[in-house]
């Protein structure tokens, strides 16, 4: 039983979780046989899926410390969160401002079995963990823990990264979006990486083809398709970019890095 009383049953280990083989392709040890396996084809696939993990990660740390430090946000909701992984988002935007707050959700009972990893915080900020699915982001909105964490009068960064590629366009995707941002006042922000077909379709074609092996549903979209994700916003400079490309720090050299290695667009965009 874990600190949430998730008895370790109710984690499937019959088939393969996203969580889970997104934590393999990290290096983590919190995935099974099942995970391993399918994360294992995918890599046969696209043997740099894991500088892709690592990638989407370094972005995230960057635009988390760019919105704490450069646009003064202390309040995050981050959604489709993972199984931890260290720096987490709140110790990276915590770094930058003690007092920041986060708010982790994700559908994966896994996330919910390893979310008091998420939940240690310097003691003048606050974290929180609501377990919920993306496609119901009334409900995420909601949450009695989001209020009890966050003040909506005030703004907000909201990050979905490496989230809706998982979600085809039947649950309507870009509607989710606009519901999540709606409540939230100017100055709040929008962070977003997703999977793209544009540098390799052929790499995609693979891949998708082992997620729905899985019973994965996984669906790419071009620059434009992502760009639209932040329609209505102010996007920060410089826009739709490869998540290397987007404001690397002083020594790193993206210009090294192959875009069909990474095959990921990746923004910021500011609600005004
Ligand atoms: C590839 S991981 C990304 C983790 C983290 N956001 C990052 O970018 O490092 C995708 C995460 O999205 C979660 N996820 C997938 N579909 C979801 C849904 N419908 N609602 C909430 N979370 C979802 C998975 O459980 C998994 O933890």
């Amino acid at each position: 039983m874990t600190d949430y009383g998730l008895a370790p049953d109710q984690i499937d280990t019959t088939k393969p979780h996203p969580a889970r083989m997104y934590d393999f392709y990290l290096n983590g040890k919190d995935h099974y046989e099942v995970d391993a396996e399918a994360a294992g084809r995918v890599l046969d696939v696209y043997p740099t899926v894991r500088l892709n993990a690592t990638v989407n990660r370094g972005f995230i740390h960057r635009a988390t410390r760019w919105l704490a430090r450069e646009a003064g946000v202390r309040q995050f909701l981050d959604i489709g969160t993972g199984i931890p992984t260290e720096p987490n988002l709140h110790q990276v935007a915590q770094g930058v401002i003690p007092e920041a707050r986060v708010v982790y959700t994700d559908y994966d009972p896994i996330v919910l079995a390893y979310a008091q990893a998420l939940l240690i915080g310097t003691p003048e900020g606050r974290t929180a963990y609501v377990q919920s699915d993306v496609r119901d982001p009334e409900r995420i909105m909601s949450a009695p823990e989001l209020h009890e964490t966050l003040d909506l009068t005030q703004p907000v960064a909201i990050s979905v990264n490496a989230l809706f590629h998982f979600i085809p366009e039947e649950d309507k995707p870009y509607e989710i979006v606009r519901k999540l941002m709606e409540p939230l006042v100017p100055g709040s922000y929008l962070m977003l990486t997703h999977s793209t077909h544009d540098f390799s379709e052929e790499t995609w074609r693979n891949v998708i083809q082992v997620y729905k092996e899985s019973g994965i549903s996984f669906t790419t979209r071009s620059q434009s398709e992502v760009g639209a994700f932040f329609d209505g916003l102010e996007l920060i400079d410089p826009g739709v970019s490869e998540p290397h490309q987007w404001k690397p720090d002083p020594g790193d050299r993206p210009e090294t890095t192959r875009s069909a290695d990474i095959n990921m667009w990746a923004g910021v965009a500011r609600k005004s």
